[in-house]
């Protein structure tokens, strides 16, 4: 079982849309995979059209050991999914408070079993509900947009990956740096990327998640690309993601 948190501390640079189609990429190539929402935002739970405030429980019963992973679980899109509602929030809080405070997603994942992938969408900074996934997965994903600060806040999020390895979780690997929102026709966007190439090599992923409007789209619908817009870029994109991290196996 592979485990992958999409994780970058900067906020809106495609952690959700990338957690959601490429479990769904994956799902297509026949594999099982269980996708974890780890932000209050919820945007992974509602992106896929599950409404989280219905829900008697979700991703911080589980935290909080109120109820086994298992019993959360959503059969959506051809994936299983634990959904966050805003009440995450609170769990954090009340977290910070409790034993194994940062093993406690490793702990649940312990009981899970029969998946070929687990895909966790990280919210944007690196408090305790990052911190579980960086403690309970071996895989790290990390979408950047092209853009001046990019190589910034890769630096800070290494030197964080840096004092996991040393201490919580020694396994703890990035997979890729994914390059999202992608415009070839800006120079910006062109230079950055081949900045990021320089400085961390192969790393850096083959593939790249071009700008396409029908990414932003596919959540109002509560669908992944490949049911929205199967033709479009965004799909053979993330089609293309999956491919390639298949291809490479676990680092
Ligand atoms: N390749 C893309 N092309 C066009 N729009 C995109 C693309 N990827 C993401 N978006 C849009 O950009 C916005 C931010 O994306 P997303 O929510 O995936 O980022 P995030 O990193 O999860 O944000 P947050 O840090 O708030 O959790 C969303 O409106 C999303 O639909
Ligand atoms: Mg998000």
């Amino acid at each position: 079982m592979r485990t992958l948190a999409v994780l970058n501390q900067k906020g809106g640079v495609g952690k959700t849309t990338t957690a959601v189609n490429l479990g769904a990429g994956l799902a297509r190539q026949g594999r099982k995979v269980l996708l974890l929402d780890l932000d209050p935002q919820a945007h992974l739970t509602y992106s896929l059209g599950v409404m989280a405030h219905e829900l008697p429980r979700t991703m911080g019963a589980v935290l909080m050991q109120e109820c086994r992973l298992g019993d959360v679980v959503r059969r959506v899109a051809g994936m299983d999914v634990v959904p966050a509602s805003v009440a995450l929030a609170g769990t954090e809080v009340d977290l910070a408070g409790v034993d194994n405070r940062e093993n406690r997603l490793r702990m649940a994942l312990a009981d899970v079993d029969g998946y070929d992938f687990v895909v966790a969408d990280c919210p944007p900074n690196l408090g305790l509900l990052t911190l579980n996934a960086m403690t309970a997965c071996d895989e790290l994903l990390v979408p950047v947009q092209p853009e001046f600060l990019a190589l910034q806040s890769l630096g800070k999020l290494m030197e964080t990956v840096a004092a996991i390895q040393g201490g919580w979780n020694p396994d703890l690997r990035v997979t890729g740096i994914l390059l999202t929102r992608y415009q070839r026709q800006k120079k910006l966007n062109r230079e950055t990327r081949q900045r990021i190439q320089k400085h961390f090599g192969d790393t850096l992923l083959t593939t790249v998640i071009r700008d396409n409007i029908s990414l932003a789209e596919a959540p109002s619908f509560g669908q992944d690309i490949f049911t929205y817009k199967p033709g479009s870029n965004g799909a053979a994109d993330y089609r293309s993601l999956a491919l390639e991290l298949l291809r490479r196996g676990a680092p």
